[in-house]
């Protein structure tokens, strides 16, 4: 059929039916909001690689949680930067960790938020890898799995709804159930950053977390963007070892692997929009060259039109407001 019987902007024309027949929705509780908490902190303060981003105290990680949960998310991603830092990372997996003691206060005062944290050793180890590095430089996936798996359990036992490790070591996710399920966190989900690409677009967390590996880069764990069918096996692994919901990061860039998941698997898929995502967008904004809300709800939608679930966005909270703004 074509032209002139054919005329798709038939359906464009009156807002009305755009509206009716839309098929792609975004809501609050699609989203998933990182925070970040620092040891030892006294006021909170911003992040100057993400402006509108901030380093919060323990004693007051409430309230961006609190504040969040007001405009209708729901659920966080905890990541933890600690005093102190060692070869192991030993303060990942203490249940005193900054990460476990976040986890009470927040219960205490946000019972209802659902806490989600990040599993890996990065922000805890002095030479700012993923996992153990041996002798020779590289790291040792086996006995950084036993470690990453502690991690996760001292989560749980700390209270955590979720844990999401990011670490991309192999194994990792059985090592993680495996345990969990012999402490009694049998229904405890894992979301796992599944397809995690050696990313330039991590820069501005690389300040947040303090995290920057100091020799070497994560090339040698995290993926190879220009490998594409590496993404499938790494699906397929984390699910047979027990992931319950498989992320893709970062975002935007990545599309094509969160349609690849959506099509493959019926299990929940996530996106993680990340620290250069949202940078990019704010410092554009800035300047006065886009249009802030308009472009996040593009990226956004466009995300959730190629499969994902749920989206992790430090965009979370104001998202939340503008889709609020958007119904009224
Ligand atoms: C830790 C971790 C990173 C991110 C999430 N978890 C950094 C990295 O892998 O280097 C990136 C998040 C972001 O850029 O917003 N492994």
């Amino acid at each position: 059929m074509s032209f002139p019987v054919h005329r798709p902007r038939r359906l464009r024309i009156d807002s009305r039916l755009r509206g009716m027949i839309r098929d792609v929705s975004l809501f609050a509780k699609n989203l998933i909001y990182p925070l970040f908490v620092v040891d030892g902190l006294v006021e909170p303060h911003e992040i100057s690689a993400m402006p509108g981003q901030n380093h919060w105290p323990l004693a007051r990680i409430h309230e961006p949680v609190a504040d969040a949960m007001n405009k209708g998310v729901v659920a966080f991603l905890l990541f933890g930067v600690p005093a102190s830092k060692d070869e192991c990372g030993s303060q990942a997996y203490d249940e005193n960790s900054i990460v476990c003691k976040a986890l009470r206060h927040i219960r205490q005062h946000c019972p209802q938020a659902y806490l989600i944290t990040d599993v890996c050793l990065c922000a805890y180890t002095d030479h700012g890898h993923c996992g153990l590095v041996k002798a020779d430089g590289v790291v040792d996936n086996d006995s950084s799995i036993d470690l990453i798996a502690r991690m996760a359990l001292a989560h749980a036992q700390a209270g955590a709804d979720m844990v999401a490790p990011s670490d991309m070591m192999d194994g990792r996710i059985a090592a993680i159930r495996t345990l969990l399920d012999s402490h009694n966190f049998g229904d405890l989900p894992i979301m796992s950053y599944s397809a995690k690409y050696a990313s330039a677009f991590y820069g501005p967390f690389r300040e947040a977390a303090g995290s920057a590996p100091g020799k070497g880069d994560r090339s040698g764990y995290q993926m190879d963007y220009r490998f594409a069918r590496d993404a499938m096996p790494e699906f397929e692994l984390d699910l047979e070892e027990g992931a319950d919901i498989l992320m893709i990061k970062p975002g935007l860039a990545y599309l094509d692997m969160v349609k690849l998941a959506r099509d493959s698997f019926s299990c929940p898929i996530a996106v993680y929009q990340v620290s250069g995502e949202y940078s990019m967008i704010k410092a554009a904004a800035e300047k006065g060259w886009v249009n802030e809300r308009a472009v996040v709800l593009e990226s956004l939608c466009a995300m959730r039109r190629a499969g994902a679930d749920l989206i992790l966005s430090y965009f979370a909270p104001q998202v939340a407001e503008w889709l609020k703004e958007e119904q009224a």
